[in-house]
C-alpha cells in the first residue's frame, strides 16, 4: 500500500502494520480528555474541546486507511453525574461537531450513527442526529458510531424489552431467540463486533461500554491521553492487535 498519506513520523510505525490485513472495526473509548487539561491548567472543558477535535482526525484517517466501521464512545449514561457546565460544555461541542458533520459528511463519505438513548438529548440536538442519518444513507463509506447516553447494560436492557414486545404482539416466540437474532435488537444491530477495542487514558476497565459486543475483541491499553492520541498511536495499537492470536476458544492450528 503506498504511504503517500503518511508524514514520515508516521512511515516507521507504519512499517510495522500490515495493510492488507487490518482490523475490520475499531472501538475507542474516548478517555482522558480532562487529565489533558488539567495538566496544562486549563479547565476540563478545554480538555473536550481538544477531543473532539480529535476525533474528527482520527475518524478521517480511520477513512483513509480502509477500516470499516469505527465506534467511539463519547457520552455514557454514567457522565450525567458531572458537573452541570462540563454536560453543557460536552452538549455544545456535540451540537458544533453535528452542524460541521452535516457540510462534510457527504464529501468526506463518512457515514454517521447514534447509538444510545438519544430522547435524553435536547430535540436540537436530536434534529440533528436526524440529519446526519439521512444523509449517511446516500453514503457508502467508513461507518462511523458515536455512542451518546450509550451504556452497554441499559442497551441490553433496551433490547430484551423490544424483543419482548414483539413476544407479546405475537411476532417471535421466545425459546426460537438466537445470539444472532439478539443482536438485531441491539443499538449496534447489523455491524460486526469489534476486532480491536482501544482505550487511551490508562485506565483498564469497560466503564459499561459494548459489554455484548466485546465478548472477544482485543484489547489495547495506552497511557495515552485522548487528545493526544495520534495517528502514530492508532498505528501502533493495529500493529500490537496484528500480532494477538485469535482463538474464538479453539486451539491453534
Ligand atoms: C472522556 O474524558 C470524555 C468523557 C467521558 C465525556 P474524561 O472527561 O473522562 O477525562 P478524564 O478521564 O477525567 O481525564
Ligand atoms: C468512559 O470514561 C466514558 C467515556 C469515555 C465516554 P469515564 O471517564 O466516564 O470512565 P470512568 O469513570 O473512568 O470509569
Ligand atoms: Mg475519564
Amino acid at each position: 500500500m503506498a504511504f503517500s498519506f503518511l508524514r514520515s513520523k508516521q512511515k516507521d510505525v507504519a512499517g510495522q502494520v500490515d495493510f492488507n490485513h487490518l482490523p475490520r472495526h475499531i472501538a475507542i473509548i474516548l478517555d482522558g480528555n480532562g487529565r489533558w487539561a488539567k495538566k496544562r491548567g486549563l479547565p476540563r472543558t478545554a480538555g473536550h474541546s481538544a477531543g473532539s477535535e480529535n476525533f474528527r482526525t482520527i475518524a478521517t484517517y480511520c477513512r483513509d486507511i480502509g477500516i470499516d466501521y469505527l465506534t467511539v464512545y463519547a457520552f455514557s449514561t454514567e457522565n450525567w453525574k458531572r458537573p452541570k457546565d462540563e454536560v453543557e460544555t460536552i452538549m455544545g461541542l456535540l451540537k458544533k461537531y453535528l452542524l460541521e458533520a452535516i457540510d462534510t459528511m457527504e464529501r468526506d463519505n463518512v457515514r454517521l450513527r447514534f447509538m444510545g438513548d438519544l430522547s435524553a438529548l435536547p430535540e436540537e440536538l436530536r434534529a440533528l442526529t436526524d440529519q446526519c442519518n439521512a444523509i449517511s444513507e446516500r453514503l457508502d463509506g467508513c461507518l462511523c458510531s458515536i455512542c451518546i447516553n450509550y451504556g452497554g447494560r441499559a442497551e441490553i436492557v433496551h433490547a430484551a424489552q423490544n424483543f419482548a414486545k414483539d413476544c407479546l404482539v405475537g411476532t417471535v416466540k421466545p425459546e426460537d431467540l438466537t445470539e444472532d437474532g439478539f443482536e438485531n435488537y441491539l443499538y449496534s444491530a447489523g455491524i460486526p463486533s469489534p476486532d480491536l477495542l482501544i482505550r487511551p487514558g490508562g485506565e483498564q476497565r469497560l466503564s459499561n461500554f459494548l459489554l455484548w459486543q466485546c465478548a472477544y475483541s482485543e484489547f489495547y491499553y495506552t497511557d495515552v491521553l485522548w487528545p493526544d492520541f495520534s495517528k502514530e498511536e492508532l498505528l501502533r495499537a493495529i500493529s500490537a492487535y496484528q500480532h494477538r492470536d485469535r482463538r474464538f476458544g479453539g486451539v491453534k492450528k
